[in-house]
């Protein structure tokens, strides 16, 4: 399997405090099954600015410390940018590092309320011909509100990447219920763990895809790995969202069955 979405690099971020941390998470994350891991530390201004070269450089540290301890899961270059207004210019002037530097940037939304540049964002970036990747959508309470948001983002070109620990109840019921809404209608085409060490904020990632299976079938769910490939090889994800009804009471479902 492959993780898009993890915080295993030290020092970068929230995630762990020194390399013998973050060998344990990768050897947790091996023991489930992983063999290819994204590092997406979090891009906030004024909190946590690594650049390209500087996540290159991290990531081979890793790598390197992982071959002494005999892990082999490979570690591959990334970042979660949180959205502000001037992405796209963040882009084009190369400070954040795409998924395996591919088009796909990862990128994170305000959890309380989406700022009204959304969607202007979501356009400059894919001008620039990139796609952005919208992180843990269920967890944002706009789209718990309304799922179709993410409909509407999806047909307009971005991803979205689902939490394994949303669909095994980590966040809460609501986060759950959304990410299983997201999944059923197939508004989230990538699954990550965002793990941030091996206790509270843990991967399980191997969890989630039997989650996956068991609400959509196999050959459902392996689209989410068949799509993670896709993303490291820079090649094209094809999407088919659906739009979310929402489930009507009796008179609504009384009404449609008479007329129509
Ligand atoms: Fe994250």
């Amino acid at each position: 399997m492959i993780d898009l979405h993890t915080h295993i690099l030290p020092k970068a971020d929230d995630g762990p405090d020194d390399l013998a941390e973050a060998v344990e998470i990768a050897k947790e994350s091996e023991r489930q099954g992983v063999k290819k891991i994204i590092a997406t530390p979090h891009y906030v201004e004024g909190e946590y600015q690594f650049g390209p070269d500087e996540i290159k450089k991290r990531v081979v540290a890793l790598q390197e410390e992982l071959a002494r301890a005999g892990v082999e899961l490979e570690v591959l270059v990334g970042s979660e940018v949180y959205l502000t207004a001037d992405l796209g210019k963040k882009v084009r002037d190369g400070l954040v590092t795409p998924l395996n530097g591919s088009r796909y940037l990862l990128v994170e939304f305000p959890m309380r309320k989406l700022p009204s540049f959304v969607d202007e964002v979501l356009y400059d970036l894919q001008v620039l011909g990139f796609t952005p990747v919208i992180a843990h959508p269920e967890r944002y309470h706009d789209v718990m509100e309304d799922p179709n948001l993410l409909y509407r983002w999806v047909k307009d070109g971005a991803l979205a990447q689902l939490n394994a620990g949303s669909l095994l109840g980590k966040f809460g019921s609501r986060v759950q219920e959304t990410a299983e809404i997201l999944v059923e209608h197939d508004l989230v085409q990538l699954l990550g763990s965002d793990l941030h060490s091996n206790g509270y904020r843990c991967q399980c990632l191997q969890g989630g895809m039997a989650k996956l299976c068991e609400l959509i079938g196999v050959s459902r769910a392996e689209r989410y790995q068949a799509n993670a490939e896709l993303v490291v090889a820079d090649e094209e994800v094809v999407v088919e969202p659906k739009r979310y009804e929402k489930e009507q009471g009796f008179w609504g479902r009384l009404k449609k069955a008479v007329y129509g």
